[in-house]
């Protein structure tokens, strides 16, 4: 059994809506994470799906300390990551998670040499590698990543994007971070490039022991990488499961969905799936559909989805509802599948 690295449990972020110029009033809240709970283990990589604006980028925010939580709570290595924490103590967590964002054109300081955005972690770090070391640690980190150290004087614009994504990677890797929370990191490049960087992270995964928190749009770029996947819906994991669980035996309507978008190459397995359409948009966070938020688009849905907000929850043959998030196959719907598809 694999042990987590992080459990986060009942992650809420909410971002006041205001009115008003002078005297700003709150109107609302855009609830973009609303109580999302799973568990990282280390060495693996946990796979965060769903549409745009289901909070995903939200989530790694406040993952990174970026943002502040409304509420909930997350454990790095048993440690409360948003309690009050000792300076040495928050230098630490700053080293051991580190985040990859998907647009490598604008997340590059473009008037700084190569050389000088991987070593920058350096700077605020010291004591991981001594002044007179960094060039040759920022020429290995190059190395690591598949790009020539001898360009390191190189300025971003001067690489392709994929290349660029490598060097937001090789930064990211500088404190020998033990998470790394991966923020659609390929969905900006080509697809013939996307393969390559995501090979790149499995090496730099078995090589490192990294844990990964993945964040994709779409179902299929995550799989292959993937331990477990979190399926995401307007600020709510609604299914959690392996990858097996998740691409053969998916339980809630909106991980069907999502799946019955993948391309598939085999036609006998593309005859046997669904076709479900998803249709219109997902709605505003700011105003969210009572009960179970993914009802309006929901083919199953029925009054109880309007009245009762469905859990993430195992639900075992006798009815015994638990969370494990670990290692079970939670979802959050009234009519999934009423059974659990459990791996040893
Ligand atoms: N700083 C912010 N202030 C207000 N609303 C925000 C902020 N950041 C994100 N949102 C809103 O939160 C929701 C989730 O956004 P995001 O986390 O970026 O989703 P995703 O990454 O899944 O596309 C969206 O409705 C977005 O507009
Ligand atoms: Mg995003």
């Amino acid at each position: 059994m694999s042990e987590p690295i992080l459990q986060v449990r009942d992650l809420v972020k909410h971002f006041p809506v205001q009115q008003g110029i002078v005297f700003k009033k709150t109107i609302g809240h855009v609830r973009a994470v609303d109580g999302v709970s799973f568990d990282l283990n280390r060495g693996e990589t946990l796979g965060i799906v769903g549409e745009s604006g289901c909070g995903k980028s939200t989530l790694a925010q406040v993952l990174m300390r970026l943002e502040q939580p409304t509420s909930g709570s997350a454990l790095f290595e048993g440690v409360d990551m948003f309690g009050k924490k000792s300076a040495s103590q928050l230098r630490q967590l700053r080293r051991d998670m580190q985040i990859v964002l998907q647009d490598p054109y604008t997340s590059l300081n473009p008037r700084k040499t190569v050389g000088d955005i991987v070593g920058e972690p350096f700077e605020i770090h010291p004591e991981v590698a001594p002044k007179g070391d960094r060039q040759r640690r920022v020429q290995e980190l190059l190395d690591i990543v598949g790009l020539n150290p001898e360009h390191v004087r190189r300025y971003p614009h001067q690489f392709s994007g994929g290349q660029r994504q490598r060097i937001g990677i090789a930064r990211a890797l500088a404190l020998k971070p033990k998470v790394i929370v991966c923020d659609e990191p390929v969905s900006a490049l080509d697809v013939s490039i996307q393969a390559q960087v995501m090979n790149l992270l499995g090496d730099l995964q078995s090589e490192f022991g990294l844990s990964y928190i993945f964040i994709a749009h779409d179902l299929g770029v995550v799989r292959h990488l993937s331990d477990r996947v979190g399926v995401m819906y307007l600020g709510k994991m609604v299914e959690n499961g392996t990858e097996d669980q998740i691409y053969e035996h998916p339980q809630h309507p909106y991980t069907q969905a999502l799946l019955s978008s993948v391309p598939v190459p085999d036609p006998s397995v593309r005859d046997r799936r669904e076709a479900i359409r998803l249709t219109g948009d997902v709605p505003s966070p700011a105003n969210p559909p009572s009960g179970c938020r993914f009802r309006t688009r929901c083919w199953k849905a029925q009054d109880i989805c309007a009245e009762q907000e469905p859990e993430l929850a195992v639900r075992r043959d006798g009815g015994r509802i638990d969370l494990e998030l670990a290692e079970g196959h939670p979802s959050a719907c009234h009519f999934a599948e009423r059974h659990d598809h459990v791996v040893s």
